[in-house]
């Protein structure tokens, strides 16, 4: 239960022991008198209560000795000078009342769990004198209670109070578990919960979430499941759960709530805070090797054009006519000049306005007086990238740490050979997340790189980094792909044979093996679809070396299609998870390393002021 708290998937529990944990705060409430329990129609059950004596000569079905309630109750027993007949002893007071039920003995046993036989073969009688039962909250010590939750904590706080200060009524008993059980389900009905009190696995629906009673070893809760009791979560419940995963450590990590894929107000906060602020990456330089040459891209509502200018450098313009907001140009291709396809503006590669038809009665109107709002662009390792941020670092002051670790392949040489644009079905933390972890890859690409891949060789650095994160691999010897040339001098030893796989945060990432590298770049298109820039490239010794040239890349893309087809089923697939009511996160994997710092990073740019101060493992490793 401890876990379930600390992990953010129930918000609040009941137990009956005093626990310790750092992630849990454990808050004692007043102590609850144990009632005696009677199958229905035992001659005890006439009395209004039961004292120790009155079980003299009866089978007692005890609670097992490690538990404090038996501690007292033997204590109360002995006191009286009375004698109970254990029949059997049992950790669990919902055994002890099944027993019950069944005719097999008589019992002493917290409330809670009683009133749940209560019209089931079972009668309850207050016990005299007063055996207090202790009872604890649980919550999470990192956040603060939901005001839902908040309110049914009041509620069951204050039955409670009235049930330990008055007397020995079988009324006030009843009255009091009413209100806990009744009034509490109501009041969590009433905001639109799913409600169930004996089994989790049938839970009766009321609304949209859901609220569980369970029974463990020694411990009764009632537990309401976060993600879902309270309704839609707020952006700010999002944004908390987000950061309080990702400050925890690995060990204890889960993965991203659900809603934090399906919330338009969290997709409208990276547009404005991630993707309108960071480095994106709309492809290789080679792409565009000769004057003329441009691909399109956008950033949120932006389309770009990057083009090589008549000078040689690399340039990016907003791509929408200065007339009256046309695109201007799409795909990618060679052009001389850009023509506006709609009135026929026409402007120079530099941006500059160089013709406008018709235009000679505007007053004052001057062709060259006008040029395309130019948007920052760099080049780093043959990577193009762009920002609307003037103020953005540049990329190599960014990337510097990385560059230690990437340099070596030399990647700026590799040779582009194909470059596809998709749409996929899912948000794009997903796809982010699927590249990120290499867990997936002896199951989900099992009939293509899955087999490659000896698990034991994934590696991560010690440190985190603030704008990027990576893992490496190996690759055996069976591996079509990814071990170095005979003529590739620049890698030695291990390095051979091995891959780098960096994410530049958010959403560029690539695989650079000795012999070629595979890319992606994201772009939200809307909460459930993704534009999806994938491209490949290869060691420039490898196509030196190629006898059909055209087949081998016929072949690569080939398969590197059947690797995304494999990519693509699994991250559409979880979009659907993310959206089904009862959906939510599991623990992470150590190979899961890369998503915990992903969600370090969303949390710095989503939440600043409650994640900044709280990325220790940053501070000692950051970039
Ligand atoms: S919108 Fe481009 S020329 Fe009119
Ligand atoms: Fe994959």
């Amino acid at each position: 239960m401890l876990d379930w708290i600390a992990t953010g998937h129930y918000e609040l529990g009941f137990a009956q022991m005093p626990m310790e944990s750092a992630s849990v705060i454990a808050e004692k409430f007043t102590p609850v008198p144990a009632v005696a329990i009677l199958p229905e129609g035992h001659p005890l059950a006439r009395k209004r209560v039961i004292r120790p004596r009155d079980f003299a000569g009866e089978p007692f079905i005890a609670m097992e000795l490690t538990t404090p309630l038996r501690h007292r109750i033997d204590l109360v027993f002995t006191d009286a000078g009375a004698i109970c007949e254990t029949r059997a002893e049992t950790p669990l007071s919902m055994i002890a009342c099944g027993l019950v039920a069944s005719d097999a003995g008589v019992s002493i046993i917290d409330p809670l769990s009683a009133v749940e036989y209560v019209g089931r073969g079972i009668v309850m009688r207050p016990f005299v004198p007063r055996i207090l039962f202790d009872i604890v909250l649980l919550r999470s010590a990192h956040r603060a209670l939901s005001p839902l939750a908040q309110e049914f904590v009041d509620e069951f706080r204050g039955a409670g109070e009235v049930f330990a200060t008055q007397g020995n009524r079988l009324a006030t008993y009843l009255g009091c578990m009413n209100t806990w059980w009744s009034r509490g389900a109501a009041l969590l009905s009433a905001r639109g919960c799913l409600v169930s009190r004996n089994d989790v696995t049938e839970p009766r629906l009321v609304g949209h979430g859901m609220c569980s009673d369970v029974t463990l070893p020694r411990m009764s809760i009632y537990a309401c499941n976060r993600s879902i009791t309270m309704g839609r979560p707020t952006t700010d419940d999002l944004l908390r759960s987000l950061v309080d995963s990702a400050n925890r450590p690995l060990s204890e990590a889960t993965a991203m709530e659900p809603g934090l894929y399906r919330s338009e107000e969290i997709l409208g906060l990276e547009h404005e805070l991630i993707f309108n602020r960071e480095w994106l990456c709309v492809g290789r330089a080679a792409d565009i090797k000769t004057p003329g040459d441009y691909v399109t891209f956008r950033i949120g509502d932006q389309p770009v054009v990057t083009i090589r200018g008549k000078d040689g450098v690399v340039r990016s313009f907003a791509n929408i006519c200065l007339h009256r907001m046309m695109q201007l140009l799409t795909g990618s291709g060679n052009c001389r000049r850009i023509v506006c396809p709609y009135h026929a503006w026409t402007y120079d590669i530099d941006g500059r306005v160089i013709g406008a038809p018709y235009m000679d009665k505007s007053a004052g109107f001057k062709p060259r007086d006008h040029k395309l709002p130019e948007i920052r662009t760099e080049i780093w390792h043959g990577w193009i990238y762009v920002t609307l941020n003037p103020q953005a670092a540049p990329v190599a002051e960014r990337l510097a740490v990385l560059d230690g670790i990437v340099s070596r392949y030399r990647m700026e040489h590799y040779v582009p050979v194909a470059t596809e644009d998709y749409v996929w079905n899912t948000n794009w933390k997903l796809l982010t997340e699927n590249f990120m972890e290499s867990y997936h890859l002896p199951v989900a690409h099992r009939a293509t790189v899955g087999a490659w891949f000896p698990v034991d060789d994934n590696g991560f650095d010690e440190k985190v980094f603030e704008s990027f994160t990576y893992q490496t691999f190996t690759k055996n010897e069976d591996a079509t792909y990814g071990r170095a040339h005979k003529d590739n001098t620049a890698l030695d030893g291990r390095w051979r044979y091995t891959s780098v796989m960096p994410t530049v945060y958010p959403s560029h990432m690539y695989v650079l093996a000795p012999d070629h590298l595979w890319y992606l770049s994201l772009q939200p298109r809307g909460l459930g679809q993704v534009d999806v820039r994938f491209g490949v490239a290869l060691a420039p010794e490898v196509i030196a070396q190629l006898a059909d040239r055209d087949g081998f890349v016929r072949d690569t893309i080939a398969f590197f299609d059947k690797v995304n087809a494999e990519d693509k089923s699994v991250v559409e697939g979880i979009y659907q998870g993310a959206k089904a009511p009862l959906s939510k996160p599991g623990r992470l994997s150590w190979m899961e390393r890369e998503i915990h710092d992903f969600m370090g990073y969303l949390a710095r740019r989503l939440a600043p002021a409650t994640s900044s101060a709280r990325t220790p493992r940053l501070a000692a490793g950051s970039d």
